[in-house]
């Protein structure tokens, strides 16, 4: 049989056609006005999308960069934050923070589960020395999302600032930015905004600026203090050389989500996400977030009893070409994940879906062909 892929993950996610043609388009040096231009339609692009007046400093990293440079420029040695975390990449903020020296507040919470504001209000009042505090918003290693909004207002009426990581959630869920007083928002490329992994994006408020002028970790190629200076010299441009090729896919694919507008988009992802759930649901399967905040990016699905997760997702893989996620960290074996974020509809999913059937039918689990499509269409046609 021929092979063809589909990739299903929660990043790096499928490009649309335009989004990789404009990256075959012939190289442009970084200090000309052509490239000015991109540039700037970029960034004034994502403010849009992540709704801010923030400045949008971009790097030429994947996601983590971008964290890292949150912890880096915002902080000095041993100041004192509260890191909440509930799933692996909220554990990298704690890695993160921890390494550079800092005072860490730890607020683990289940990985089925999302943040309490209540609590994250609590320590605040308790240890007001506390000067930062770092959410994951979606976390896509257990498919849940965090109440950025509610936190967001605890946090703001408190001197400390609010570092989230948006990296699979803005641009797929809705991330109000400054109406949400998140002071750094930190975002990848291969996610929702639909290009290949390789920009990091963060939006900085001047709340979170005022931070940086009096930090005192080294920071060099993330020095948000740098990027910001070339951003509003006479040409905007960046301190080192950027990923022309990717910034020209990022500026390309950050129109095409405007086009198609925000609360579109949102409402797609949701689509998606509520057919997918109904159609795993149906197989009889179960769904890993314990709570009802589950992310809109991605599904996250127990392996069913006596069965590893890593089993399923090799056989989607080998046999239909359907890239899924596995379980990471503790969840190795114990959960696959099916990605919707970015550049999918429903036909997408329901090529996951029947896969997946067909898989679990192999791998000698009970179900009856066709009901978990059944109940993903059903759910489509309730809301279009
Ligand atoms: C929520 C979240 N944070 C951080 C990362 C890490 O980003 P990157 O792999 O782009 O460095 C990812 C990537 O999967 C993610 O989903």
């Amino acid at each position: 049989m021929i092979r063809k892929e589909y990739i299903m993950t929660p990043g790096p996610t499928p490009i649309p056609p335009e989004v990789l043609l404009v990256q075959a388009e012939p190289m442009i040096h970084h200090r000309t006005p052509q490239y000015t231009r991109l540039f700037v339609e970029m960034v004034e692009g994502l403010k849009k999308v992540l709704l801010t007046r923030n400045d949008i400093l971009t790097f030429a990293s994947s996601g983590t960069g971008g964290m890292e440079a949150a912890v880096t420029n915002c902080f000095s040695p041993g100041d004192k934050v509260l890191v909440a975390a509930g799933g692996k990449f909220g554990e990298r903020f704690t890695d993160l923070t921890e390494l550079y020296g800092l005072g860490v507040e730890r607020y683990d919470y289940p990985w089925d589960e999302t943040a309490d504001p209540n609590t994250i209000a609590s320590m605040l009042k308790s240890q007001p020395d506390i000067k930062g505090v770092f959410v994951t918003h979606s976390e896509t290693s257990t498919g849940t999302v965090n109440d950025i909004e509610a936190i967001g207002k605890i946090v703001s009426e408190t001197a400390a600032i609010l570092i989230v990581d948006s990296i699979s959630g803005a641009g797929a869920l809705e991330m109000h930015t400054d109406d949400w007083g998140v002071d750094v928002l930190v975002i990848g490329s291969q996610k929702a905004f639909m290009t290949p992994p390789g920009v990091a994006a963060v939006a900085v408020s001047n709340k979170a600026w005022e931070m940086v002028e009096k930090a005192s970790l080294p920071t060099y190629y993330f020095s948000f203090k740098k990027a910001r200076k070339k951003y509003n010299s006479d040409s905007p441009e960046t301190p080192f050389t950027p990923a022309i090729s990717l910034v020209r896919a990022m500026s390309k694919a950050t129109r095409m989500l405007l086009d198609e507008g925000l609360e579109e988009v949102w409402r797609r992802h949701r689509i998606l996400a509520e057919c997918t759930r109904a159609g795993v649901i149906a197989m009889d399967l179960e769904l890993f977030p314990k709570v009802l905040d589950r992310s809109y990016a991605v599904t996250a699905v127990k392996a069913p009893e006596g069965m590893s997760g890593g089993d399923i997702v090799r056989h989607l893989n080998r046999e239909y070409g359907v890239i899924v996620a596995g379980g990471q960290d503790r969840l190795k074996g114990k959960i696959f994940r099916i990605g919707h974020v970015g550049y999918y509809n429903i036909f997408d999913l329901m090529v996951a879906l029947t896969a997946l059937e067909m898989t679990l039918k192999k791998l000698g689990f009970p179900l009856e062909l066709g009901s978990g499509l059944a109940a993903a269409e059903k759910t489509y046609l309730e809301f279009t």
